[in-house]
Order: C-alpha cells, then sequence, then structure tokens
C-alpha cells in the first residue's frame, strides 16, 4: 500500500442532507407518496379521497380528504421527522392499528418536494394554510375557509435530487403507477370513495363509490370480465391462527399480466413467497404465461406482524410464514376445484401436508429395490375378480323397496344435462359445510386415497386396495356416502342433472315406499295413500329449493324430473328411489337453512350411496364394475376423508410381513 495514502477524516452529515438521504429511501417514486398519504387519510377515518394528479406526480400530487384534519396546534411540528399521533412507546409497535407509526411520511416528502398542508378539525371555526421546506413550517399557518378535512399538495417532487428526477422520465408511467396503488386501496377500501382526477380533465380516471362493496369495486376498476369469474371465499385457521378474505378468478378467467392485490393486517404489501405458491396452483389451469386476478386480505394478530422492516413497508415479516403461505395455496387450490368441477381438466387434490409421492419418487435409479417393496401400480394387471366366483345374489340385508317393486326406469332414461356455468356461492351455511369438510380432512388418509391401488371388491359393502406395500380392506359404503356428501356439498347451486324420461309420479313412488319394508309402516300412521299424498305436497312446496341448489326437478304435476348428477357416469340406484324420496319428506329439516342442506345433503348421499347388489350381471354399470370404475376413480379424485373414515379401513397384511412368513417356509 502506498505510504502517502491517509485514512479519511469522519464527520458527521449535516442534517440536511441526512433528512433527504433518509426521505430519499422512503420517497421513491409519486406512487410511494401517494400510498403514504392515502394511509394517511384513511387513518384520519375519511370517507371521501380525491387525488389530483399533474404530470405523473411529478409536478402535482394532490390529496383532499373529510377525516380528522390536524389539530391547528400541531401544524408547526407536523412535518418534523419522528412527529406522529398515532405511536408512543415502542412497545405499541406489536398492536398497532393505523398505517402510520413512524412520523416520517410527511417529513420525507417535505424534504424532496414543495409542500402545502390545508386542514380544518371539526373543533376549529376556520381552516389553516401552512407551508413546508425540509421539515420545518414556513411563515405561520394562514387562516382560511375549507371544510372538515385535510388537502396536502405536493409540487415539484425530486426538485432538490435530479438524478431521481431524471430516472423518472416518463409521467405516463408514473401515472399508472398511481392509479395501481388507488385502485387497490379502493378494493380494499369499500367503504370509502375514492376518485383520481388528472389535472384539467372533467372525467376522473377512476372512481369509486362510498359504501361500495369489494366485489363491486373491482368490477369498476378491474372489469367485468374479472368481477364475473369472481370467487370469493374467506378462511379462518385455528392452528396458525390468522384469517384470510379473498377474492380470485376462476380458471375460466386468465390475462397475460399478473394482479394480486395483497393485504396483511390492511396493509397494501409484497409476498413474493405467497405469490410464487399462488401462481403454481393456477399454472396447472392456465394457459402458460397466463394469470389469475387475486385479491387477498390477511388477518394476524399484530403481535405475529413485523410492520417495521422496510422502508416503504412494502414489506412485512410475519411469524409462521411458510405454513400459512400453504395453508393458503391450498385453500385456493381446493375452492378452485370445488367451484369448478365443471372443467375437463380436472386435477388430482392435493391437501395439507400430503406428501406428493409422484414428485418424492426417489430419484437415485441405483438405489436397490427389494422384492417387498415393489409395488403393483397398474390395477388392471390382476385383479381379485380373477379369483372369487360371481357374488351370490343376496336377498338379505337391502332395507328398501326391491327392484321388482320399483318402476320401470331404464338407463337410457337417466341422462345428464350439459354442463352449465359455475355460480359463486355465497351462502354461508354451504360455507361452513365446505370449512367443515377441510377443516376435517386427514392429511394422511387424504395421501393413501390419492395413491391407491384398487384390488377388488370383496361383497357389497366391502373392497380392496393397496398403498404402497400394504393392503387394506375398506367399507365401500362408507366412502361413497361421504363422496357424495361432499360432492353435494361443493356443487352446491351448480349440480349437473341427470334427467329422467319419463318422469315418475311422486305420488306412486310414495306409495311404492309405504309398501316397503324399510318404510316400517303400521296401519296406526294411517291410510298409506294420504300418508303418500302429504308427503308428495311437502316434497312439492320445497321444490324450489331442491332445484335451485341441487338440480332435483319435481314439476308442478308432481312428476320427478330429473336427480342430481354427482360423480360422471354414476346413477343411483333406482330401487332405492322411492325410499328416498319418503325419506326427503320425513327426514330433511325444512325449516332451518344450514340443518335443511345438512340433512337434505346426508339423505341423498344415502340414496347415492347405495348400489343394487341384486344386479348380479358384469360389465358397464354394474356394481362391480361402478365400485372400480367410478367410485374408486372419484374417491382418489375428490374425496376428503375425515378421520372417522379410518374406522372404516383396516390392513389387512403388508408385503415386509408376508416376506417374513414365506421366508420360514
Ligand atoms: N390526512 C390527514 N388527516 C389528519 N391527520 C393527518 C393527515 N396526514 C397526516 N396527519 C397527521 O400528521 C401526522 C404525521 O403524518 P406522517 O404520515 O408523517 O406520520 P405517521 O402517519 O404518524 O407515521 P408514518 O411515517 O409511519 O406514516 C400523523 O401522525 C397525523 O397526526
Ligand atoms: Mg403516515
Amino acid at each position: 500500500m502506498p505510504e502517502d495514502m491517509e485514512p479519511g477524516v469522519i464527520r458527521k452529515l449535516d442534517e440536511v442532507v441526512v433528512n433527504r438521504i433518509a426521505a430519499g429511501e422512503i420517497i421513491q417514486r409519486p406512487a410511494n407518496a401517494l400510498k403514504e398519504l392515502l394511509e394517511n387519510s384513511l387513518d384520519a377515518q375519511s370517507t371521501h379521497i380525491q387525488v389530483n394528479v399533474k404530470n405523473g406526480g411529478l409536478k402535482l400530487l394532490q390529496i383532499q380528504d373529510n377525516g380528522t384534519g390536524i389539530r391547528r396546534e400541531d401544524l408547526e411540528i407536523v412535518c418534523e421527522r419522528f412527529t406522529t399521533s398515532k405511536l408512543a412507546r415502542f412497545e405499541d409497535l406489536a398492536q398497532i392499528a393505523t398505517f402510520g407509526f413512524r412520523g416520517e411520511a410527511l417529513a420525507s416528502i417535505s424534504h424532496v418536494a414543495h409542500l402545502n398542508i390545508q386542514t380544518k378539525t371539526a373543533k376549529e371555526k376556520c381552516g389553516y394554510k401552512a407551508t413546508y421546506a425540509d421539515g420545518k413550517l414556513q411563515g405561520q399557518p394562514k387562516p382560511c375557509a375549507g371544510n372538515q378535512g385535510t388537502i396536502i399538495s405536493i409540487e415539484d417532487l425530486f426538485y432538490n435530487m435530479p438524478q431521481r428526477r431524471q430516472a423518472l422520465r416518463s409521467p405516463a408511467e408514473e401515472f399508472q403507477r398511481l392509479s395501481e396503488v388507488l385502485a387497490k386501496y379502493a378494493v380494499h377500501n369499500p367503504r370509502v370513495g375514492f376518485t383520481l382526477r388528472k389535472q384539467g380533465e372533467t372525467q376522473p380516471a377512476l372512481r369509486t363509490p362510498v359504501a361500495s362493496s369489494r366485489a363491486e369495486n373491482i368490477r369498476i376498476i378491474y372489469g367485468a370480465a374479472i368481477a364475473k369469474e369472481l370467487l370469493e371465499f374467506s378462511h379462518r385457521d385455528e392452528m396458525f391462527k390468522f384469517e384470510a378474505e379473498c377474492l380470485l378468478t376462476q380458471v375460466n378467467y386468465s390475462a397475460k399480466k399478473s394482479q394480486m392485490l395483497l393485504f396483511i393486517n390492511q396493509r397494501l404489501v409484497e409476498s413474493p413467497a405467497l405469490k410464487t405458491a399462488v401462481d403454481a396452483v393456477y399454472a396447472t389451469y392456465l394457459p402458460r404465461g397466463h394469470h389469475p386476478f387475486v385479491y387477498m386480505s390477511l388477518t394476524l394478530p399484530p403481535q405475529n406482524l413485523d410492520v417495521n422492516v422496510h422502508p416503504t413497508k412494502h414489506e412485512v415479516h410475519f411469524l409462521y410464514q411458510d405454513e400459512i403461505v400453504e395453508r393458503l395455496k391450498q385453500q385456493v387450490e381446493a375452492r378452485l376445484l370445488g367451484s369448478n368441477s365443471t372443467r375437463t381438466f380436472y386435477k388430482q387434490l392435493r391437501l395439507p401436508g400430503a406428501p406428493d409421492l409422484d414428485e418424492t419418487q426417489p430419484g437415485d435409479k441405483t438405489q436397490r429395490v427389494y422384492p417387498k417393496e415393489l409395488v403393483r401400480t397398474d390395477a388392471s394387471e390382476q385383479k381379485l375378480d380373477k379369483f372369487l366366483a360371481p357374488l351370490v345374489k343376496s336377498d338379505s340385508g337391502m332395507s328398501s323397496g326391491s327392484s321388482e317393486d320399483a318402476p320401470p326406469l331404464p338407463d337410457e332414461s337417466f341422462r345428464v344435462t350439459a354442463a352449465k356455468k359455475s355460480r359463486e356461492v355465497r351462502l354461508s351455511s354451504v360455507l361452513d359445510m365446505r370449512k367443515r369438510v377441510e377443516r376435517q380432512c386427514s392429511v394422511q388418509l387424504r395421501s393413501t386415497l390419492k395413491n391407491l391401488v384398487y384390488v377388488g371388491c370383496v361383497d357389497e359393502r366391502r373392497a380392496l386396495f393397496q398403498h404402497e406395500t400394504h393392503l387394506y380392506l375398506c367399507n365401500t359404503r362408507a366412502f361413497s356416502e361421504e363422496l357424495f356428501y361432499q360432492r353435494l356439498v361443493y356443487e352446491f347451486q351448480n349440480c349437473q342433472e341427470i334427467s329422467i324420461k319419463p318422469p315418475l309420479s311422486l305420488k306412486e313412488l310414495l306409495i311404492l315406499a309405504l309398501d316397503s319394508e324399510a318404510a316400517g309402516w303400521t296401519p296406526e300412521d294411517g291410510d298409506k295413500t294420504n300418508l303418500a299424498v302429504s308427503a308428495a305436497e311437502i316434497l312439492q312446496n320445497k321444490a324450489p329449493i331442491m332445484r335451485e341448489y341441487f338440480g332435483l326437478r319435481i314439476s308442478e304435476e308432481g312428476e320427478l324430473e330429473s336427480l342430481p348428477s354427482l360423480v360422471p357416469q354414476h346413477r343411483p340406484c333406482v330401487a332405492h328411489l322411492p325410499v328416498y324420496l319418503l325419506r326427503l319428506a320425513t327426514e330433511v329439516d325444512w325449516e332451518q337453512e344450514a340443518r335443511c342442506f345438512e340433512t337434505f345433503c346426508r339423505e341423498t348421499a344415502r340414496f347415492y350411496g347405495q348400489l343394487d347388489w341384486r344386479d348380479g350381471s358384469v360389465g358397464a354399470g354394474h356394481p362391480r364394475w361402478t365400485t372400480e370404475h367410478v367410485l374408486f376413480p372419484a374417491f382418489k379424485k375428490y374425496l376428503l376423508p375425515s378421520p372417522r373414515l379410518k374406522d372404516q379401513i383396516y390392513e389387512l397384511t403388508n408385503l415386509p410381513t408376508l416376506y417374513k412368513v414365506f421366508e420360514r417356509c
């Protein structure tokens, strides 16, 4: 090192320089300034916020609100650094409920622009106007007329930072960014009316009404194409203590531009991790390079959130970030599936923590696989049927009307109607049912189901399947009932229909039901015909509910015209139809909404879960075929098993155990 090199002399920077450097970090472009000003107006409880812009905010950025105003005596210090009405002690930051807490925004702006404040509080008789430079009030505030609220005007942004000003050369781009910020706040705060105007133009560039809704504001700002595809849901997570409100487009919509509006505890933030996760869900549905529109608002306990990690507050840190992102990802996936089963490219469901075996296949090809670990993955290789004689027709255990009693109903008369466009479900009772299903879903069992290989039917209630090296026996009936229940819950309002041609008389079906053993009719119950008539009346009265929500149609003449189609290729068993209808009339609680949907879905699931085992034939449409080709694929695809179903599965054996046995032979 040359000897004449001297160390630099350390000096304290001039305060103005310090402040300007700090300000340059907080206010990087007009859009950052607007965000700070919007947050101040929202903190001041405004219901009307108007923004005026000249030259993309570089010449003028003015915001007018009807909030609390600033007290006359605070005007002296309002633009000094670290002066705030929102935070007193550092510990309060853990509970902060306002956007502001640093007391830095206005100060920063005053260091990089000409700043004027005009404000009036409710108590003061007149308003005041004040001018600021480098954090300091210039002269005295001047009394002026005005309405309650505040007008903040920022002129010549970065007039004293030539490089910054040069870098922001395009007012059009800056205006675009300003309107994006305003749009996002407007969607998140629908109670407040927002207006954005370019100075000198008569029509506002953007305007939302006061007391609007999020969906409505999305329509106004982002357009009807997005609004009509929106799927709305909320999710509450007890484990990781967060709540999410989401409005996102279904898979029918996609755009080149990615739109993600993310708010965490009301703050507009960015989360690359969450964005990547959501994009990954949509990537399987949308064309390459296309994106959804996503609005998400998360609420976490304030103490789990660190808001003080970035000068522009664009980033936040929170506890359980990875877990929360994962949960949200699963929610989005499940909701997209639930809302849109009519899409042809239906994707298999993956659930909380379920290991994806496709992805975790050992990549190391040199690894030795022992025969006891070899797993059959193609069910068509060899099935149980091969080893068993055809099932003997059972004449016991069937509790409903016999097939001989049933009206002739050839299979061809059951037709599934064309797919309808899916409708968004808003009823909280149904959303709660979905939540319950998802909350109760056993991750482990879901993973087993997803990867099972069908082996064969044992009898009318039981089937064998294999998962990895284990062989299981399961109660097909219990699984089917749960499956059909969930299909009803998720297809609510969007059920396809199986039309019945010619339609069947309700009354006749109900008489058949009363004739059957299952109805348990006794003479004290009264005349069968009268009973059938009154049951038919109940059903007819409730027909609008069944038609609207479940695709079960009853004509005005009292004829059954359609039933819900819940799983492709599945037809409920006609023999059980009469008792099903009787039970709808007697077992469904028609009075209370949530109970009504729950009991209707359970009764229907019970009916759909029954196969007609009296039909000993083989081939398409018959019980064995249906179990293998309809029910099991549907379990794999749709069923979110509750731990209760664990009791309906028994592990018969596994390969390592069998090897131990046979090795001794
Ligand atoms: N539009 C407004 N209406 C009423 N009061 C306002 C408005 N804008 C600013 N204030 C007052 O001025 C103070 C300073 O605002 P500033 O934005 O600089 O800091 P802050 O909001 O407290 O914190 P932060 O720097 O984190 O935004 C606020 O605490 C608030 O009391
Ligand atoms: Mg502020």
